[in-house]
């Protein structure tokens, strides 16, 4: 009893508190402090999107002097030993998880003006893969505990935790259910960002306790529809949520995108934004990208022709001059792959040449390389994840097709633009924001409704306009030099942080 009385009066003197001046204000020089919390990161490590995102934003951030911004990963032992190398011993902690006490190594690093922390515990990340086992909800509890157990060793207490998908939700939660009666943490403010609202990390009620360590008068925070969801937690803990594109942000409040999640999103409406993503152009940048067979620019499309034809050679295709329509993507069924398997083979009896690059559920996987054996010298199936080939395929294809069923930003659309490949994409999500319809004067191609011959309509649509030369030419340009970098987005984000920062419920 005596206890939870003291909790209550730190609750209430933490409310009156004067709140800490913004970098804004003169008189403060101190910088604007954020701490990303994510499951992956370029170069380190990458399954997706969202290790893109982990990879390019923060850097963009980081060029402003007014920002201190730093990210904590887990260590995963797939991390390839050339940036293992890279990285100095901090020390080690031992961070209580429930009943546990487990042992807590911190690794760090600085990558392109960026302070990396990586948590360090082979017992849960020397695995051959960083998903997919039985104790996930166990391994990512550990690691948001760590994330907030380090905060003291590294002497850094950020202004915003920006939490990243349900690995790092629990990071939130914790902050709210526990950390923030603390005096050192009760500044930290919580922003989430769902990268995809597909995956929201559920679990059964009976680990509430026992593995994340959460009381039971906190249950309902995290409890949806007899379940723990800690996608759900951390939208009903932050201060604010994102996600990571403007119509993404208006399609999670619908049945139709937010599998299940839709009531809980509306009723945190009045927190959520969406900001599209950005890429590294100077990653990709076919100027200088060292995958490629011939670099080209925006201006001198000269290159390009020759990426083509080494593509055709690599593949085994032949190499004409005929137009190459590429997909690279998950086989997954919400990226649209239905469709395509629907009208696959009206589209091959054009002239053309069909790339695939990608690994997924295994009846896509067959489904690919069958009609690969059945359109030899036309179809190309490549059943791999391979960084190199998918450059030298963004830069040798002339459409990239990404018909996708629900996209909450997507990466690879901007990516073939700024190689000059021209997006055919269906209006949804980031594909919708980021690529216009030709016919308006836009960057690609697009159809709208979910159905396979509207699709091929536009296919065909594009496959006109390449054998207009002068035009498709135009249109490659216009793809090629559409703005896709981070600088506009991270204004957004920077507005979000003081937003963050500033609020408190
Ligand atoms: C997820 C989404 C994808 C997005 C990426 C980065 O992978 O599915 O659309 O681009 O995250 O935010």
């Amino acid at each position: 009893m005596a206890e939870r009385k003291t909790v209550e009066v730190i609750v209430e003197k933490q409310v009156k508190i004067p709140k800490k001046k913004t970098a804004k204000d003169p008189k403060v020089t101190e910088k604007r402090k954020i701490l990303f919390v994510a499951s992956e990161a370029r170069p380190f490590i990458a399954t997706g999107g969202l290790a893109d995102v982990i990879g390019s934003l923060p850097q963009a951030l980081a060029k402003d002097p007014t920002y201190d911004i730093r990210v904590v990963l887990p260590l995963y032992s797939e991390i390839k030993p050339e940036w293992r190398r890279k990285l100095a011993f901090l020390g080690d902690i031992y961070v209580p998880l429930s009943w546990r006490n487990q042992y807590c190594g911190i690794f760090t690093c600085v990558q392109d003006g960026v302070t990396f922390y990586f948590i360090d515990n082979e017992y849960y990340f020397k695995r051959p893969n960083c998903y997919g086992y039985y104790d996930d909800g166990e391994r990512f509890a550990y690691f948001s505990r760590s994330v907030m157990e380090i905060l003291p060793f590294i002497d850094f207490y950020p202004d915003v935790l920006h939490c990243h998908d349900w690995q790092a939700a629990l990071a939130a939660i914790y902050l709210k259910t526990e950390y923030c009666k603390r005096p050192e943490y009760q500044f930290i403010r919580a922003l989430f960002t769902i990268h995809n609202i597909e995956y929201q990390g559920k679990f059964s009620m009976d680990i509430l306790g026992d593995l994340f360590g959460i009381k039971q008068e906190d249950a309902s925070l995290l409890e949806y529809q007899g379940s723990i969801n800690l996608m759900k937690g951390a939208i009903e803990c932050c201060e604010r949520f994102s996600t990571v594109s403007p119509t993404y942000a208006k399609e999670i409040k619908t049945a139709q995108y937010a599998h299940g999640l839709q009531d809980i999103i509306a009723k945190n409406e009045s927190k959520l934004t969406g900001i599209l993503n950005g890429i590294d152009v100077c990653s990709y940048d076919p100027s200088t990208d060292g995958a490629l067979f011939k670099n080209y620019d925006a201006e001198n499309l000269d290159g390009k022709r020759v990426c083509k034809k080494e593509l055709q050679k690599m593949l085994g295709l032949p190499e004409k001059d005929v137009p190459v329509i590429a997909m690279i993507s998950r086989l997954v069924s919400h990226k649209g792959l239905d469709l395509v398997k629907a009208v696959a083979e009206d589209m091959l009896h054009e002239d053309v040449q069909f790339v695939l690059l990608g690994t997924g559920e295994s009846s896509y996987e067959n489904y690919f390389k069958d009609l690969a054996s059945r359109y030899e010298g036309k179809v190309s199936a490549n059943i791999a994840f391979n960084g190199d080939l998918s450059r030298k395929i963004y830069s040798g294809a002339d459409i990239f097709l990404m018909p996708s069923v629900s996209e909450p930003c997507g990466l690879s659309q901007m990516i073939a633009s700024r190689y000059a490949t021209v997006p055919v994409v269906r209006e949804t999500g980031g594909l919708y924001d980021s690529i216009k319809p030709y016919g308006a004067g836009g960057n690609g191609f697009t159809f709208a409704s979910c159905n396979p011959y509207d699709m091929l309509y536009v296919i065909h649509e594009a496959l006109d306009a390449y054998k207009n030369t002068e035009a498709w030419k135009d249109l490659m340009k216009k793809a090629a030099t559409t703005d896709f970098s981070w600088q506009r987005s991270a204004e957004d984000y920077k507005k979000l942080y003081e937003d963050t920062y500033t609020s408190w419920q």
